[in-house]
Formats: C-alpha cells, structure tokens, sequence
C-alpha cells in the first residue's frame, strides 16, 4: 500500500538582524524542494521565536516535561514535527549566529535521530560555520549530510550590497540545491522508516 504521508521538511532562518539574508536564502531553498512531489515544507524563521538565552537547569537532552517558556514550546513543537531539516546560516566570526545557536540548545530528542542539510554563505561560502554545525548536530544524535549549498563568496556580496539579483544568485548554486535536497530526501526517507 502507498504512503501518501508527505516528508515534513522544516527549512530554519539562522538570522534575525535588520537587513539579515536568512530569510531571502530560506524562502528559495523553501521553493526548490517544494517542487519535490510528497513533500510538506515550511519555513521556520528565527525572527517569530524570541527564545531567551538558554538558562534551564538541566540539559534538553533529560528534559521530560514541556518548556514553560512559550517561544521555546512553540519551537520545540515545531521541531517534533519535522522529519529532516535544511539549516540556512551565516558565518558569523567564523561560527554560526548566536541566535541560531541557542535555538539548538534549547531542544534535544526532537532533533533526534533525523538529518539536516545546510544553506550558507559568507566570504568563503559559510562553510566555516556549517562544518561547526556539523559537529553540533552529531552531538544533537542528528544526520549532517554531506552536500550542502555554500553560496559563493564574491557574488553573494554583490547581492547584499544590490549590484547583483537574488534570481541570478540563487541560479549559480541550483545544482547544488539539486544534489543536496536528492541526498536530503533519501536520508529523509531512510531514517523515518527506521525511526518507525
Ligand atoms: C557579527 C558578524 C560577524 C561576521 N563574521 C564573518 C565571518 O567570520 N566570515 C564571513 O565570511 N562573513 C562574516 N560576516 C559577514 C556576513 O557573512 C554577512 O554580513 C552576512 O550577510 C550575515 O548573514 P545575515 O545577513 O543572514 O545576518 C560577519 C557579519 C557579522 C554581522
């Protein structure tokens, strides 16, 4: 028998500052693996949960109870739903945000056991702060796959600054977003059926 059941894939916009790209990069890659047929994707901008710095006594990882704190809750609901996720970060000192950073802390078994692909960019693509993330989400009991769409450097800067159209940036990198949502969506697949 067919499962119609579609993958959910949670897209994450790992910056919140005025004038940020997170979101421009989210909503494209949002667009690409739309086009997948059996898909249920959704944006989850950091801008809609304003979490406070981590502060719990204990790690998430022996939390058992729902967090008090409502942005968390939210969040973290959010996060029980997806089955894999696609993380857009900036390079920030050569590390993620630090908004994006503590949206991780803050949750452990709904993470769980699901991969996570990346969009980045920055002067060498982002690809500092995904390799970072990478070592976090394996400490999250997550699959960091291996392709990612690193925005390239000169260009990218072009579009920040207006001398170059989001369009034709998103076009250099469309092969990489192919590949990256294949992999993305075999490991989706692979790790719900044996999440059961
Ligand atoms: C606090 C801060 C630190 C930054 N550090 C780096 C860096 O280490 N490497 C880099 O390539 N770009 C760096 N940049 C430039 C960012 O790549 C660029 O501003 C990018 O647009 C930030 O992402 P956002 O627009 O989503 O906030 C930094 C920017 C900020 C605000």
């Amino acid at each position: 028998m067919k499962n119609n059941t579609p993958l959910h894939i949670k897209i994450i916009a790992g910056s919140t500052r005025e004038g940020r790209f997170s979101d421009k990069a989210a909503a494209w890659i949002a667009e690409e693996i739309k086009k997948q047929e059996g898909v249920a994707v959704e944006v989850l901008d950091l801008r809609d949960y304003d979490m406070p710095f981590f502060n719990e006594p204990t790690s998430p990882s022996f939390k058992q109870e729902p967090y008090k704190n409502e942005a968390v809750a939210r969040f973290t609901k959010k996060i029980g739903e997806g089955n894999a996720f696609v993380i857009v970060t900036p390079e920030y000192n050569h590390g993620t945000s630090g908004v994006l950073k503590n949206a991780l802390d803050w949750v452990y078994p709904e993470w769980n056991n699901k991969p996570v692909a990346f969009v980045s960019y920055g002067s060498v693509g982002g690809a500092r702060a995904v390799e970072q993330l990478r070592l976090n989400a394996i400490e999250l009991q997550m699959t960091p796959i291996r392709n990612a769409v690193h925005i390239p450097g000169e260009q990218y800067f072009q579009a920040l600054f207006g001398k170059m159209d989001a369009k034709e940036l998103f076009a250099l990198v469309s092969k990489q977003a192919e590949a990256m949502i294949t992999q993305l969506l075999w490991w989706t697949r692979a790790l719900k059926n044996a999440r059961g």
